[in-house]
Formats: structure tokens, sequence, C-alpha cells
């Protein structure tokens, strides 16, 4: 970084999380996400999409042990930074790959994901990093399709995954992919938030896809519901 190109810095709960190029800065997203996800001491947590860390640093914080993913490389690298510039640098394990793969093989007592699930049109995918933050496939559900399918197979009995959802995905549709995976689904919290201003430009898409009727049919939408959604393996 040069002199003239500033640092980016988040503060939150006490920590300061720097936000490295390509990375997405904390959004409301990352605050509902946060807000609603508690950490037991002990626990071993899974964050994946980890972006800047916050969620990893805060779990560490708590006493957890933590192994935060992303696919981007600098958000690996800016996980593991945040985390030695909040005194949690031993708690995190920082990986970088595609969802559970650089887990294999490994459970948690809770995984976490605020994923990117932003509807992309046909034809307008992109493979740079502010595309990874927020596109989620043409009907939004690639990245949390899959890990709610791989949940099962990285949480110990009793443990939990807990995710953000758009409303307009549809959280009936979330339960049943829950329950399908054997997961008990429960909605944490569900918040109000302005409409992304890329959802606007792909507004005729998400109509599309809102089955459960979360947006207005014909006036321009000022808002979206986000939700806080849990499954839960049974106890042994
Ligand atoms: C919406 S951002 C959330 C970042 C952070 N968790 C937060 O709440 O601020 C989604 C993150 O998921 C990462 N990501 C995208 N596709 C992924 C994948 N297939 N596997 C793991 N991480 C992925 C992105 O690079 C990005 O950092």
């Amino acid at each position: 970084m040069t002199q003239d190109q500033g640092e980016l810095v988040f503060r939150y709960r006490g920590c300061e999380f720097a936000v490295a190029d390509g990375v997405q800065p904390p959004k409301a997203g990352s605050l509902l996400f946060c807000r609603h996800l508690h950490f037991l001491e002990g626990e071993h947590v899974l964050e994946i999409g980890a972006g800047t860390g916050l969620a990893a640093v805060l779990a560490a914080r708590a006493g957890c042990r933590v192994v935060a993913t992303d696919v981007i490389p600098e958000a690996v690298d800016c996980v593991r930074g945040n985390a030695a510039r909040n005194g949690v640098g031993d708690r995190v394990e920082a990986l970088q790959g595609d969802c559970y793969e650089p887990v294999a093989g490994r459970r948690f007592d809770l995984i976490c994901a605020s994923p990117p699930q932003m509807p992309t049109p046909p034809g307008r995918e992109r493979d740079d990093a502010a595309a990874a933050a927020d596109n989620g496939g043409v009907d939004g559900w690639d990245i949390l399709g899959r890990l709610i399918a791989g949940a099962p197979a990285h949480l110990v009995p009793g443990g939990r995954l807990v995710f953000t959802l758009f409303a307009f995905l549809g959280p009936r549709s979330a339960c049943a992919r829950l329950e399908a995976a054997g997961l008990e689904p429960s909605i944490l919290a569900r918040e109000t938030h302005a409409f992304p201003r890329i959802g606007y430009e792909r507004l005729e898409h998400i109509r599309g896809l809102d089955t459960e009727g979360t947006l207005p049919v014909v006036k321009m939408p000022t808002s979206v519901d986000r939700l806080v959604m849990q499954g839960r393996t049974k106890p042994r």
C-alpha cells in the first residue's frame, strides 16, 4: 500500500479490523450476523467466508478455538492479520478454500457463515473478489445450499449451523432444506434493512425467485428482511 491509499479500519466491540484491498468491509449483514451469534467458551467454531474476520475474532475473544476460511487469499491474510491485531492470533486458524474443502474430516460445535447469496442473472457472473463476496449463483442458493448439505458431516452431535438469509430466498424453503439435511431448523432473528443497491440492478430476477412473497409486487422495495437461521444436529 502506498502512503496515498489510506487505510480502512473498522472498530467494533472494542476490536479493530483492517479492511484489506479486495476484501468486503463489514456491512449491515455482517452486524446482523454478529448480533445473533452466541459463543460458549471452549467451543470449536468454523466460520466459512470470513472476510475481514469479524465473527472469527469475536468468537476467539469469547474463548473459542476458531477455523476461519475464505476463498479469496487476501481475505485469509486479512483474517490472520486481524486476529493478531486483536490478540487472538493463536486461537484463529485461517485457511483458504471453497466452502468445506479446507476442513475435510473435521467437526465443529458451531459452523457459521454470512455467505454470498445475491441471485445473479445468467451471463452476469464474474470471478473477481467483489463478486465472490456478493454473488450466490442464479437462484442465490449456490453456497447456501452447499453450506447446509455439508453441515451434518462437519458438526458434532448437538452442534449448530448458523447463517444469514435474505427473506426473498424463502425462510420456509431454508427450513425445508435444513430438515432435508437432518438438521432441526429455527429462526434466530429477523431484521429489516435497507434494500441493497446491487439488488436494484437485479430486481426483476429477484422478484421471479421471491416465491414466499416477501417483496412488494409493483412498488420499488426500499427495504428487505434478513434472517439469521439455525440448523441443529440431534444430540448424541
Ligand atoms: C458477504 S461476505 C461476508 C464476510 C464476513 N463474514 C462478514 O460477515 O463481514 C462473504 C464472504 O464469503 C467469501 N466466499 C465467497 N465464496 C466462497 C466460497 N465458495 N467458500 C468460502 N468463502 C467464500 C467471500 O470472499 C467473502 O469474504
